[in-house]
Parts: C-alpha cells; sequence; structure tokens
C-alpha cells in the first residue's frame, strides 16, 4: 500500500490529536480515563460537535446517548463509519477515538477527492463501548439493536453508586426514549469501524501492511463473582478462625490463569478485585471479583466460566466462605458481513483478520453488514497507556477508510 499523505491531512491529524491529548487524562494511573457521561466524555463530545458542524455535517443525539454526524439527509441505506470515546480506566489514547477522528478526516479526504456521495454518510460516537463505567460493554451500541433492555440500564450503577439514570440527568440527557431505535437501524446500509489493532495478528498475518481488515470476534463476557467470608481483625484471628473470602478469590485469579493452557484459543482475566471493607489490617468480610471471559463460541466461554468458579466453590468451602456468581455480559463469536470484508480486503490489498477484542461493530454485525479496519500497532499493547499507533500509519488508515466508504457510497 503506497501512499504519501498530502500534508494538509497530516497536519489536520495532529491537531486534532493534539486537542483531544488534553482530555481526559489520568494522573494517577497513567493514560485516559474518559466515561460516559463524565467531564472528559463530555468535552469529546463538544469537540466532536464543534470540527463535524465546522464541515457542515448536521450533529444529532440519539435516544440511547451516541452521537452522530451526517453528511447529507439521514435516510435509507446510510453509510456509517465511527467508533468510541470512551476508555477503560487508565487506557490509551487510541482504543476509540481513532475512529473517531479517522472518520472525520476521511470525510475531509473524500470531499478532497471531490466525491459526490449517492447515499447519506453518518459518522457516529456510541457510548460507553468498554463498559467502564456502568459494566455493560458496548451500551450505546446494545441499547440502539435492543441487544439491552432500557430498564435494565437505567438501573446499572457506576463505582460511586450513581445509576445510569442519575447521570444521564446530570448532563441533561432524557432518558425517556432509551431503548431499541429500529428506524435508525433500518436506516444504515452498512457501517465500517477503525480501529486501532489490539495485539499482532496484522503483524502475523503480513509483517509489511499497515492496515486490516476485521473477519471475527471471539465470544466474550463478564462476571462478578462475590465471595462472602467474616471479616476481622488480621493480627488477632488464629488460622482455624480465619473465613477470609480473599484466598477463593486468589483461587479465582489462579483458576483463570490456568484455563489459558487448559483451552486453546480461551483466555480469562481477572482485572479488578474489590474487598470489603479494604484495610492492611482487616481480614476482608466480603471481595467482588470481576472476571473477564473469551473463546470462540457463547457455550464454551460459559463452560469455562463454570470451569473457573467450581475451583473457587472449593477452596470457598475450605475456607468456610460462601459465594454468588453474577453474569453482567455474554456476546456471542461474531462473524463480520463476508461479502463487506472481502471486498474491504480486496479493494485495500490487505489482510483479513479476527480479533479477540469486543467492539460495537460487533453488536451492529446482527443487524446491518459490518466490518472493521485496523491499523498497525507496533506492540500490541492496548487497555493500558503504552498503546500506540505511528501517525503514518494513522495517516494510512485515514486514506483506507475514505477508500471504502467512496466505494460504499457510489
Ligand atoms: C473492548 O475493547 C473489549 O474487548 O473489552
Ligand atoms: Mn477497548
Ligand atoms: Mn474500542
Amino acid at each position: 500500500m503506497k501512499y504519501t499523505p498530502p500534508p494538509a491531512a497530516a497536519g489536520r491529524f495532529n491537531t486534532a490529536w493534539a486537542e483531544l491529548a488534553a482530555l481526559g487524562r489520568d494522573g494517577r494511573r497513567g493514560g485516559y480515563s474518559r466515561h460516559v457521561f463524565d467531564d472528559a466524555d463530555m468535552q469529546m463530545r463538544e469537540w466532536f460537535s464543534a470540527q463535524a458542524t465546522r464541515r457542515g455535517l448536521d450533529v444529532e443525539l440519539d435516544r440511547n446517548g451516541n452521537l452522530w454526524a451526517w453528511w447529507g439527509t439521514p435516510g435509507p441505506g446510510a453509510v456509517v463509519t465511527g467508533s468510541h470515546f470512551d476508555s477503560v480506566p487508565g487506557g490509551g489514547a487510541f482504543d476509540g477515538p481513532l475512529g473517531i477522528v479517522s472518520s472525520l478526516l476521511a470525510i475531509d479526504e473524500m470531499r478532497v477527492r471531490g466525491i459526490v456521495p449517492a447515499k447519506p454518510v453518518a459518522l457516529v460516537c456510541f457510548a460507553e463501548e468498554e463498559g467502564g463505567r456502568f459494566g455493560l460493554p458496548c451500551l450505546g451500541s446494545r441499547l440502539m439493536t435492543g441487544a439491552a433492555e432500557a430498564e435494565h440500564v437505567r438501573r446499572l450503577h457506576d463505582p460511586d453508586g450513581v445509576s445510569f439514570a442519575d447521570a444521564a440527568r446530570r448532563i441533561g440527557f432524557d432518558i425517556t426514549h432509551l431503548g431499541r431505535d429500529a428506524d435508525r437501524l433500518a436506516n444504515i446500509g452498512a457501517f465500517v469501524e477503525l480501529h486501532v489493532e489490539q495485539g499482532r495478528l496484522l503483524h502475523a498475518a503480513d509483517p509489511t501492511a499497515a492496515i486490516g481488515v476485521g473477519s471475527q470476534i471471539v465470544a466474550h463476557g463478564r462476571w462478578r463473582i462475590t465471595v462472602t467470608g467474616e471479616g476481622n481483625h488480621a493480627g488477632t484471628t488464629k488460622p482455624d478462625d480465619r473465613h477470609d473470602p480473599m484466598i477463593p478469590a486468589a483461587a479465582a485469579i489462579l483458576a483463570a490463569r490456568r484455563s489459558l493452557a487448559l483451552h486453546d484459543g480461551a483466555v480469562a482475566t481477572i482485572g479488578r478485585l474489590q474487598p470489603i471493607p479494604g484495610g492492611t489490617n482487616v481480614i476482608a468480610s466480603s471481595v467482588d471479583a470481576w472476571m473477564d471471559v473469551r473463546h470462540g463460541g457463547a457455550a464454551e466461554t460459559a463452560a469455562l466460566v463454570d470451569e473457573i468458579v467450581a475451583a473457587v466453590r472449593e477452596e470457598a468451602e475450605l475456607e468456610g466462605c460462601s459465594v454468588v456468581v453474577h453474569r453482567e455480559s455474554l456476546s456471542d463469536a461474531v462473524m463480520f458481513d463476508a461479502t463487506l470484508t472481502m471486498d474491504l480486503a480486496l479493494q485495500l490489498d490487505a489482510p483479513v483478520i479476527p480479533t479477540g477484542a469486543g467492539h460495537d461493530a460487533g453488536i451492529l454485525a446482527a443487524h446491518v453488514p459490518s466490518t472493521m479496519l485496523f491499523v498497525r500497532n507496533p506492540t500490541g499493547i492496548s487497555h493500558a497507556p503504552g498503546e500506540h499507533a505511528e501517525t503514518s500509519d494513522c495517516l494510512l488508515g485515514v486514506d483506507a477508510l475514505a477508500d471504502v466508504l467512496a466505494e460504499l457510497v457510489r
């Protein structure tokens, strides 16, 4: 793929990136913490609205908190691109925002090329893709497609106990009409999400490729394991008198890690642990452990969870603790639209790669022809401050996105 970006495109990319770099920085964790309806998210939304308006696009907030910008009149057959602004706690700069910045610059590039779309074009910023605040990943796209119930979402709470309904109220967002947006969905002809690659499958497929096309997403889900024991004094409680919930929680961490060796292609991770009350000289009374599990299909994923939970229950019995497991989400494996994927791969002469990460494109894929473009990530690191993509590769991504949109809007 040979493309030398004109300086104007590089300048616009650098300016946009520098403007976003200041928003939502997390001085404590490093990287960025941007969560739905928080200050950083609202600043990102304002930034996007200003950028879209400057380009003469019509900005619109949908009934589920997703932000749209239209080039042309909204209507059937719309070609849609975009991603999300939110991050994981202490996440990287690229996961999400790269797709949004690229969507704006791809419009610029199409205009430079003199393209007049025969179909409506829309850019979308989906709300809470990471589930970093309310625990449900792809919250905005799930609501739009009906994959999440409005009532369920209204009642979700963030770690500070603020409900989705209250968080929405705080920023003046009306949640009366939360839920499936059938008309909007019916208008989408195709969805293409550009994203930084997470992992290094692109490198494995072709070490020279800067851009890949997505083929599928593995099944993935989240579970909260609550272990309850007995709170007590760390210094005075004899071994036989201890009912320490951290011991079964430790078994969960180890069982999750061991499962990688036992099940080819499976990954299970406990990345968040919250002991109550959480004191150094205190045996916790209970602990919540959040587990992320990904495997080939939903049934295999659920079976793997059962296996890990069995190890936790065994340890809990020895420790005199009880265990309650709550599934927060489960998404089955997704195959992106085969025709769209192949068309893009041929058009861009780019390798086709699967991904172990979840995306809004995976939620939309059940309803509209959807696929993804991945921009090379030299180390593969993501969901961490070290996430990176070279600007030259990002510009190749913008050009690739403009290429595919130009073809789709004919
Ligand atoms: C989102 O990036 C996820 O895969 O959890
Ligand atoms: Mn992510
Ligand atoms: Mn993402």
